[in-house]
């Protein structure tokens, strides 16, 4: 097949799969951008690119593009060092004409690949993969500004995703004008036009990605994505499911006051009902009583459901209060609460 047997093919599919992915680039940038100036509208957008059919398909079809762009480089690489035979250092002589980021796109890729490694794990394994695979933890998978929380308190982090932001800007700069020559654009006029337009275009790209790093860096550092008031009433709402999928027949219920109570209301009155829960279900007189029928074990299985239930919302609520001033407990026994509450 033309595509993969001749070099022209290959150069055709790098620069096909190179095409798609500098789009790719560009509209994650500008999505990140708007966690800077808006984070509620950024966490909309994550749970709209949650796990729906359409998302997932374009997931996959982003892998596949990634994919078939690393092993065509790693292909034309080695089709390339084979045709130089022994003189495979020879071309370090003429470094004038190539320039350095054409001679080391593969190992720039590399780094690329290594920070993506990291950037996977960070986000997409805990937002939508843990969604798919059913392993979602504390943090709801559309909490996209948690997910920079927890990824920016990080020191290491800012410095690893500068590291892999230089690399794409090589990556990105060399590839973006050599995929028109390898299309067969090989023009006097145009060559150099497309070379400042792919360095322009890399170079906003990638300042926007250290800007994002350097913001999200600075207000995870302050706490700010936990503790904003707008982000903590977006945050409740993305309970509901869970509230849904857990509570059993009292689902409509508690959705409801989860959706009418503000955040500073509703986080006390869960840790107190938690709580209350905890202290009925432990208390060996109640347990005997209601394990003397059929009908009291049923209610004591629905008890013990809403604890759990209530423990896994009032543990989310901990989370976002964590490291705040504390006042006396609501009642004894009680988590102490936030003063502002
Ligand atoms: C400050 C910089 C960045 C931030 C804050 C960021 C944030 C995110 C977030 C939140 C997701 C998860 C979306 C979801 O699963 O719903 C994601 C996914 C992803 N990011 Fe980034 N990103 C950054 C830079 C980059 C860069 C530079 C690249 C590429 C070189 C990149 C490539 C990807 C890819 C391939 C995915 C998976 C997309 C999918 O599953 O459809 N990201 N990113």
């Amino acid at each position: 097949m033309w595509l993969s047997n001749s070099s022209v093919g290959r150069k055709f599919v790098m620069a096909l799969t190179g095409a798609f992915l500098v789009l790719f680039v560009t509209f994650h940038c500008l999505m990140n951008s708007i966690a800077i100036v808006w984070p509620v509208a950024y966490n909309s957008i994550c749970e709209f690119l949650g796990a729906n059919w359409y998302a997932l398909l374009a997931s996959a079809v982003l892998a596949a593009f990634i994919l078939i762009h690393i092993i065509y480089a790693v292909v034309l690489t080695m089709q390339n060092r084979r045709a130089r035979g022994n003189n495979r250092y020879a071309v370090v002589r003429k470094p004038k004409t190539v320039e350095w980021s054409s001679q080391n796109m593969l190992v720039l890729g590399i780094v690329i690949l290594a920070f993506l490694v990291v950037h996977m794990i960070q986000f997409w394994a805990k937002m939508q993969m843990a969604e798919i695979a059913g392993t979602v933890d504390v943090i709801p998978p559309a909490a996209g500004t948690l997910f920079l929380q927890e990824a920016f308190s990080l020191v290491w982090t800012p410095i690893v995703y500068i590291i892999g932001f230089i690399a794409l800007w090589f990556h990105m700069n060399h590839g973006f004008w050599s995929m028109f020559q390898s299309i067969g654009w090989d023009n006097t006029v145009w060559i150099p036009r497309l070379k400042k337009i792919a360095c322009w275009w890399a170079t906003i790209v990638v300042l926007l990605f250290i800007a994002q790093a350097i913001v999200f860096t600075v207000k995870a550092r302050e706490g700010f994505y936990k503790t904003d008031e707008a982000l903590r009433n977006q945050y409740k709402e993305m309970l509901v499911p869970m509230v849904e999928h857990d509570f059993g027949p009292d689902a409509i219920q508690i959705s409801q006051a989860i959706k009418m109570m503000p955040y500073d209301q509703l986080s006390p009155a869960v840790k107190q009902q938690a709580e209350q829960l905890k202290s009925q279900l432990n208390n060996p007189e109640a347990k005997a009583y209601f394990n003397q029928s059929p009908e009291g074990k049923k209610q004591l299985e629905t008890m013990q459901k809403q604890a759990d239930g209530f423990n896994k919302l009032a543990g989310f609520f901990m989370y976002l209060e964590e490291g705040q001033p504390q006042t006396e407990p609501a009642m004894p026994g009680m988590p102490a609460q936030n003063p502002n509450n």
